[in-house]
């Protein structure tokens, strides 16, 4: 059976010149979550905007091997057919159209064209959920705290009812207590609902906590790949990203040989 989602061997050039992804390849199996890491310039949220679409608005574009999304081509497709083909990205630094309300915000989230029970029932979920939001319906979303602003974007990402949300950085800039409440609520929303869940994480040991798969990224491409059982256990893994090393011991993953680059798409 295909997967969920397959990204496989892509490229993608900002602005005609700039090469960010290099052949960069990851798979979303129905109902999993499966986690990027990655420092910073890696390439994390250029995937998630490859995948949704939302490269374009940037100038940027796919220029070399193809996405599938539940068997079909998507990688030529346009942001708005893409989320009503099911998937939805919940973009970094959580934005919110802030003079909106709360529940107005939600309702931006929604299908245009779905009607009045559908919407009333779909906030009926955001709201069990979220119940701060529902308390704060009818505050402006930019009066909300960060954690709540969170939680909004993501309560919108649900009302477009995905099969694959793509969450980025969602811990960013939030108190661990927030964290943790959200992070719980990403596994109902997993479990519960069924829906898959392509999280991009700066916190590993987060991150490693609630997903099933992890990919390692580097510099435009995945340079490990695993079970999250068996990435936590990975020597580099502890060392690069989880911080359980000798100090000032410096290197890159370039430089460790014995690393396993599984080329799935090869095969
Ligand atoms: N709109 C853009 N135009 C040109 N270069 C970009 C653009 N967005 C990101 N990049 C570059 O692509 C690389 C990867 O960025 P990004 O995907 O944001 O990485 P990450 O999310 O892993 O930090 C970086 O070198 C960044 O400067
Ligand atoms: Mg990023």
């Amino acid at each position: 059976m295909d997967p969920l989602l397959a990204v496989n061997n892509i490229e993608v050039i900002y602005h005609n010149v700039i090469l960010v992804l290099k052949g960069m390849s990851l798979n979303v199996e129905e109902g999993q979550i499966v986690t990027i890491l990655g420092n910073n310039g890696a390439g994390k949220t250029t995937t998630l905007k490859a995948i949704s679409g939302l490269l374009k608005s940037e100038d940027g574009e796919v220029t070399d091997g193809q996405i599938q999304f539940q068997g079909k081509r998507i990688d030529k497709k346009y942001p708005e057919e893409i989320v009503r083909m099911g998937i939805f990205q919940v973009m970094e630094g959580r934005r919110v159209f802030e003079d909106l309300t709360v529940e107005e915000n939600l309702i931006a989230g929604g299908h245009t064209n779905k009607s009045r029970t559908k919407m009333k029932q779909d906030m009926g979920i955001v709201y069990d959920y979220f119940p701060r939001l529902k308390d704060r319906k009818n505050i402006l979303a930019g009066y909300v705290s960060g954690g709540e602003q969170q939680m909004l974007v993501i309560g919108r990402g649900l009302m477009s009812t995905p099969e694959l949300m793509l969450l980025d950085e969602p811990s960013m800039g939030l108190s661990p207590l927030l964290v943790s409440e959200i992070f719980r609520i990403i596994q109902r929303i997993n479990k519960d609902e069924g829906v898959s869940i392509l999280l991009v994480e700066q916190n590993a040991r987060l991150a490693l906590s609630i997903a099933e798969h992890g990919y390692v990224m580097e510099n435009g491409r995945i340079v490990l790949d695993d079970t999250v059982d068996k990435l936590k256990e990975n020597a580099d893994v502890k060392e690069f990203y989880l911080g359980l090393t000798e100090v000032g011991k410096k290197k890159s993953y370039r430089d460790v040989k014995h690393y396993k680059r599984r080329k799935r798409w090869l095969t």
